[in-house]
């Protein structure tokens, strides 16, 4: 027998009450029942994105609520910013690519973040820019980005600030409205404790005037036509029913929590991932500015990662993430968003700990484990 762990960035655990709820039968959609579980639901998604504005409820997955975001808020020709510093910021880029914006690529190493200034020379110097396009916590590389900045440099322009929020909403705090967001998407399967398959979107008052002149091609992702069934309490097509279910319930267990100690525990257990990997000498991906929702990680040399995270995974029943692209067989990330407690973190630390071990690298167990305790003690009286 062997216990399977999911400790990776998405899809992340789904706690049982909400498997439950989505174990219930089918409700038809266009009823006054299922009406008061999406109302209720919507109305609390507003809560986790801090914003009076709607929230978009899409049956996709997080990459659904961004190609929405560039076809509902921008015309073929238009110049946006797409903040290149991981697979995700590259995703923004290639979508606007698709529909014929002209992108105007702030590429950033992996593994840091972006400079604001970095961001203003480029708006300044190409004052048509419509957007800048980037992600408040970058999965691929475990950074987190400065969207604060960035919605301040884009406040007093003719131009929106578009925050892919699928690793942060949730996670670490992203006020939308405080913050002056303009446009803030997320997915189901991260902090959100939900199988993959349902997308969100926000938009700022200044995003839904730039959606009426917008024209870019676009039909299933038609914001306009959401909102108004939104407001109906129901949405354009045929909803994820059960998914929707088992989103009020997570999302009422988030509003139990409270956001504020949800954001203290995602920021406990990251910092508890980082001291244990600092105790065995390893190297953090994302010194300067670390996700609070995953930890990237360097595998010590002479250990291939692509063996390290299947060895974990297969032998071990724990599923961590490796790299993408150039960081694959090169790192490691430990998730620690969503549905994932100070317990998870040690068994996520002692299996690496473990796995080095077995991999012939000179650890001495439990360093790692201790150093980890000693932070997540914090979170008990
Ligand atoms: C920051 C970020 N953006 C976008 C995506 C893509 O989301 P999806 O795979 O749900 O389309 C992910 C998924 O890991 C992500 O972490």
């Amino acid at each position: 027998m062997k216990k399977k762990y999911l400790l990776a960035p998405g899809p992340t655990p789904v706690p049982e009450s909400v498997l439950l709820k989505m174990a219930q039968p089918i409700i038809h959609h266009r009823t006054s029942q299922f009406s008061e579980v999406f109302r209720r639901a919507a109305e609390l998604l507003k809560y986790v994105f801090q914003t009076e504005q709607d929230v978009l409820i899409l049956a996709a997955s997080g990459t659904g609520a961004m190609e929405g975001s560039v076809t509902n808020l921008f015309s073929p020709g238009d110049e946006v910013i797409a903040v290149n510093g991981g697979k995700f910021g590259e995703r923004w880029g290639k979508i606007s690519e698709a529909y014929g914006l002209k992108v105007h690529w702030v590429n950033v190493e992996w593994g840091r973040a972006v400079d604001p200034a970095q961001v203003e020379k480029v708006l300044d110097a190409n004052p048509g820019v419509k957007g800048v396009l980037c992600q408040a916590s970058e999965t691929s590389t475990t950074v987190a980005h400065p969207v604060r900045e960035i919605a301040a440099l884009t406040r007093d322009r003719d131009c929106l600030t578009v925050v892919d929020g699928i690793t942060a909403v949730g996670v670490f705090d992203v006020p939308m409205d405080e913050w002056g967001i303009d446009v803030l998407v997320s997915g189901s399967q991260k902090a959100l404790m939900l199988p993959p398959g349902l997308a969100f979107a926000a938009l700022s008052e200044k995003a839904w005037r730039f959606q009426e002149k917008a024209r870019c091609p676009r039909f299933y992702f038609d914001f306009a036509k959401e909102r108004k069934n939104l407001a109906k309490q129901t949405s354009a097509y045929t909803p994820a029913v059960s998914l929707i279910n088992g989103l009020l319930e997570a999302l009422t267990l988030i509003k139990e929590e409270g956001l504020e100690n949800v954001f203290a525990r995602h920021l406990r257990l990251a910092a508890a991932a980082r001291a244990a990997m600092e105790a065995h000498g390893l190297t953090l991906l994302a010194p300067e500015s670390p996700s609070p929702a995953a930890t990237g990680v360097y595998v010590p040399a002479g250990v291939d990662g692509g063996r390290f995270v299947k060895y974990m995974r297969d032998e071990m029943g724990v599923t961590m993430a490796g790299g993408q692209d150039h960081l694959k067989g090169k790192i490691f990330r430990i998730a620690h968003l969503g549905y994932i407690d100070t317990f998870d973190m040690i068994i996520a630390v002692s299996t690496i700990e473990m796995a080095l071990s077995k991999f012939g690298h000179p650890v001495e167990l439990g360093k790692g484990v201790a150093a980890a305790q000693s932070i997540l003690l914090e979170g008990f009286e």
